[in-house]
């Protein structure tokens, strides 16, 4: 089994991600990680316990951690995810509590334990990236406990919250930027599973409809239905859970291997991740201008059929 943990801002799609990880037979979901984004942060620490207990994990540590970005107030996205970040769903809340350890340390303890028996941790944010920033400059040895880390955050392409910004990225680039510097300067891998990716892998509303007879598939049909119905669609992506799907299954993601930038100023650009796709020739070292940040490998296709089928299959 893969040990991993997931950062989340619980989300219709980090919903979906949460009940996937918990419940594939191939993966080990250490400990759940709670950032503010989707909605403020102590309604996703109810969502996520919401979702793992309808997973049948209410065992899951789970954490609450950064409530604000490092330099500029959170915004959040009912318009997405409804008022309450899971669609205002007819869904009874856990009434369970979240540890007494700050998300950050509780990220902390769990990789220094991985990095003592080695069996090593991947860590999949699906949020602004707050807590991992914080991690990394405040425990820089805890990367010793990291297999990799596998984001959803960016594009190379536009970007939704605006025309150039992925939601992750744009409501924390500060955190974004010292997580990939940290990640180069402690040589821990990272893959940025974007935009580019994230909107093809799709669930159709029939196939939703197949989906029911316990409390993870009727809740995975609720979250794929409530996700059709805002956004007046037939069929929905299942967003963040396309990470985890990459983690469980890597030849269904292709990836190529590019410098990458976040953009913290610029009057209309701010929070855009900035890939460098012009042709290397395989050496990074050569840019005339000034040295490049190490390579982060950038999801630029994915088989959303075979992604979807294993959600499918997983949460049903
Ligand atoms: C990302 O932003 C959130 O709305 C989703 O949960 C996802 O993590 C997509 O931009
Ligand atoms: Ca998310």
């Amino acid at each position: 089994m893969k040990p991993i943990i997931l950062d989340v801002d619980t989300g219709l799609d980090d919903a979906c991600a949460l009940l996937l990880a918990a419940r594939h037979p191939d993966l080990d979901l250490k400990a759940v990680t709670c950032a503010g984004g989707n909605v403020g942060i102590d309604q996703v620490v109810v969502n996520t316990l919401t979702v793992l207990e309808a997973a049948g994990r209410p065992d899951v540590p789970v954490a609450r951690g950064a409530a604000l970005p490092l330099l500029q107030p959170v915004r959040t996205a009912p318009h997405v995810h409804g008022a309450d970040g899971l669609g205002n769903l007819d869904w009874p809340k856990s009434t369970r509590t979240a540890e007494g350890r700050h998300a950050v340390e509780l990220l902390r303890d769990v990789l220094l334990e991985a990095a003592r028996t080695g069996d090593l941790i991947t860590l999949i944010p699906l949020a602004p990236l707050t807590n991992i920033a914080l991690l990394l400059r405040t425990y820089p040895e805890a990367a010793a406990g990291l297999r990799e880390i596998v984001f959803m955050g960016g594009a190379a392409g536009i970007g939704n919250a605006t025309a150039s910004a992925e939601f992750n990225i744009w409501t924390d680039p500060e955190a974004a930027a010292i997580t990939l510097t940290a990640a180069g300067e402690l040589g821990v891998e990272v893959t940025m599973y974007g935009l580019d990716v994230f909107y093809d892998v799709p669930i159709t509303l029939s196939e939703a409809k197949t989906l029911g007879g316990s409390p993870s598939a009727d809740l995975a049909r609720l979250l794929i239905e409530k996700r059709c119905d805002l956004y007046r669609a037939d069929r929905a992506t299942i967003g963040d859970a396309g990470a985890v799907c990459a983690v469980i299954d890597p030849p269904g993601l292709t990836t190529r291997p590019f410098p990458l930038r976040v953009e913290l100023s610029g009057t209309w650009s701010r929070g855009r991740t900035i890939v460098d796709t012009r042709d290397w020739s395989g050496d990074l070292t050569t840019d005339p201008f000034g040295p490049q940040p190490n390579p982060v490998q950038v999801a630029t296709a994915v088989d959303g059929p075979r992604y979807a089928n294993l959600w499918l299959q997983t949460v049903s």
